[in-house]
């Protein structure tokens, strides 16, 4: 496997204020290098995450995905030309504006527009969150993910599994049919969702603590930004999060508490829980998807799908039992 993780977005907007407004204080992404028409954020060490440019248009520009060095990206060139798509190599003019060593792009089978690069530039300075945030989960894990929606799976599926290396996680087919997709430990760095339509349904960023994701949800219902999911909790990658619309008219999970998966060794597997554990209202869902999705929330809630907190060092403690009940319920289920 060469693509190591999801390393930039490129957005388009109508309005760089609003983003400007929406990365900071609602996400707590960091505003740096503004120019008139162009705003980069920060969310790490990294010199710049997203890029956003005011052009009248919505929605993603482009997808950078990050390889090791330039023997890798010219692996996957040389594989993407040898399947019939045209690989541009950049003069360094965009190298320069993303912050990174080298890069090549082109157009999946959906028309998305690829970048594969390397030597993603450093900050100097230490990460300033627009609020008051914990800080975001990255490093090897990338920023975060993708989820694309597509006319057909089979136009896209194939390209990202077997051209790209990209392995299968899980996937669901009720109440709409999505493929989920690793490129490392994080569960999914991409998803493909077909609804009939191309576009980009939603990117994940993913906070190293829960109550930012609380805060978060607070300061939306402030703002009264609008919630695409509301709270809740995934059966797949085990994220707690919720979904508002970004300026640019896709949304923005915002989570925690995401799973790992090992990229050597996973056996794709059908969800047949539904999408999610418990919440997740979806505003974007047709009424007879819903009905379906309610159907499943109820069974959940029935059965007691519960699965484990995934948590990590320096953010939780421990706590003794002192309850003989729950002990001898832990010592049944070895
Ligand atoms: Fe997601």
């Amino acid at each position: 496997m060469q693509i190591l993780s999801l390393g930039y977005l490129g957005i388009n907007a109508e309005n760089l204020s609003d983003w400007e407004d929406y990365g900071t204080k609602l996400l707590g992404l960091q505003a740096v290098d503004k120019s008139n028409k162009t705003t980069a954020f920060r969310m790490d060490d990294r010199r710049q995450r997203l890029y956003v440019e005011e052009n009248g248009k919505s929605s993603l520009q482009y997808f950078g995905w990050e390889v090791l060095d330039s023997a890798a990206l010219q692996g996957i060139a040389a594989k993407v030309e040898a399947a019939g798509i045209t690989v541009h190599h950049d003069n360094g003019i965009l190298a320069q504006q993303r912050f990174v060593r080298e890069l090549v792009w082109f157009l999946d089978p959906g028309g998305n527009r690829i970048e594969i690069f390397y030597g993603a530039e450093i900050a100097s300075e230490a990460f300033s969150p627009g609020r008051d945030i914990g800080g975001f989960r990255t490093g090897v894990h990338g920023l975060g993910h993708a989820v694309l929606t597509c006319k057909s799976l089979e136009d896209l599926l194939p390209f990202y599994t077997k051209i790209l290396g990209f392995g299968i996680s899980d996937y669901v087919l009720q109440p709409f049919k999505a493929y989920f997709l690793h490129v490392n430990p994080r569960h999914h760095s991409l998803a493909l969702v077909e609804t009939g339509e191309k576009g980009v349904h939603h990117i994940m960023m993913e906070l190293m603590q829960f109550d930012d994701v609380g805060h978060a949800y607070d300061l939306a219902d402030h703002r009264d930004e609008e919630i695409g999911v509301t709270l809740g909790r995934h059966t797949n990658d085990y994220m707690t999060s919720f979904y508002t619309y970004s300026p640019s008219k896709f949304m923005v999970e915002y989570g925690w508490g995401g799973k790992e998966v090992d990229p050597r060794n996973c056996q794709p597997f059908e969800l047949v829980d539904g999408p999610s554990i418990w919440g997740h209202n979806r505003s974007w869902l047709s009424d007879e998807a819903n009905a379906i999705a309610r159907e499943q929330q109820k069974r959940n809630a029935e059965i007691g799908l519960r699965q484990p907190m995934q948590v990590l060092p320096g953010n939780h403690f421990e706590m003794p039992t002192n309850c003989e009940w729950w002990e001898s319920f832990l010592r049944s289920k070895k």
